[in-house]
């Protein structure tokens, strides 16, 4: 388990980290969730050891992480925002240079470099150089070079930008089979389609400070809000209007007709079969729900985007 306790960090007057408390569980998918210069990557930073908190403390399985202790950093993996690898050299050639850093025997580390390479799909690109790599493969081999040494927890800094879909979703497929393997992950991204799809429980970050924590339910619910109806006006005729009247609230322009239901159909299907008892086909209706964009919009008055 990682414990963050009460980080600060400020550089000169910008107030990175301003008392951030974090607990990622043992074999969590946990998502840091926040928009550019939130204080994602400080976080990542302070806790790798790249950067000193100015106050706060950080424990893993109940040992607090300090310089005399650089053998608990051994548990974790680090891929980094920026990719870091030697563009000139090879993917294999990359990955000993990784190797070299954990003390495995000649084989031992072939072995492992091959393992990894496997896992990330680039065992046939080995010897390339990594400079013909396009955006997805250097960032799965820089996932590949976390990876060596088998972490316990994987630290992944916005490890899709820059990446095509189709790798963006190999990235994903990835991170799933080493979470279900055992692997503990924290996933920072300022993806809101990301945090909801990957990550079984996320924090919000905005301006160095954690602004809400859950599970993706636990945060929509937050809002209190109910879903959205739409319904496109040829489906219905006057005597269905007034039938939808008893479901909720409406409001309507030219196209469309905007119904708020007043109970509360916790299920896509339920609110489908009720509108099809007063006669309104499903392909005249699209259910919008509220998402972690609404819960930051929320909270923050602004949006995630911006
Ligand atoms: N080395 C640094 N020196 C000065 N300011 C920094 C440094 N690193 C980050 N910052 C500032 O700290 C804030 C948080 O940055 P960062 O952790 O990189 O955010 P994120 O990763 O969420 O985009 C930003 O305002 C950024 O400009
Ligand atoms: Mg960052």
């Amino acid at each position: 388990m990682l414990r963050i306790s009460h980080i600060i960090k400020n550089f000169g007057n910008v107030n990175a980290l301003q008392n951030v408390s974090l607990t990622i569980n043992k074999g969590e998918f946990f998502g840091l969730l926040g928009p550019n210069g939130a204080g994602k990557s400080t976080l990542m930073n302070i806790i790798i050891g790249y950067l000193e908190a100015d106050s706060g403390q950080i424990s893993f399985n109940d040992q607090v992480i300090s310089s005399s202790n650089i053998n608990l950093r051994k548990k974790f993996g680090y891929v980094p925002q920026e990719i870091s690898l030697y563009l000139e050299l090879s993917a294999h050639q990359n990955l000993r240079i990784f190797g070299k850093f954990y003390n495995f025997g000649a084989k031992e580390l072939e072995n492992k470099i091959e393992e990894v390479l496997e896992l990330v799909q680039l065992k046939d690109r080995k010897k390339d150089l990594v400079k013909e790599f396009s955006g997805g493969m250097k960032r799965r081999l820089n996932l590949a070079a976390s990876l060596l040494h088998d972490p316990e927890i994987l630290l992944c800094d916005e490890p899709t930008v820059g990446v095509d879909p189709q790798s963006r979703n190999a990235i994903f497929d990835m991170l799933n089979i080493l979470n279900k393997a055992g692997k503990t992950i924290l996933y920072t991204t300022h993806y809101m389609e990301e945090a909801e799809r990957l990550c079984s429980r996320l924090a919000i970050i905005d301006n160095g400070n954690i602004i809400a924590q859950g599970t993706l339910i636990e945060l929509i619910n937050l809002l209190n809000q109910k879903d959205t109806i739409k319904i496109q006006k040829t489906a219905f005729t006057q005597n269905k209007l007034a039938l939808l009247k008893d479901m909720g609230q409406i409001s309507e322009n030219d196209f469309y007709l905007e119904l708020i239901p007043k109970e509360s159909y916790n299920q896509n299907s339920k609110i489908f079969g009720k509108l099809e008892e007063i006669g309104i086909r499903n392909e005249f209706v699209q259910i919008s729900r509220a998402t972690l964009e609404d819960v930051f919009l929320n909270l923050t008055g602004r949006s995630l985007r911006d």
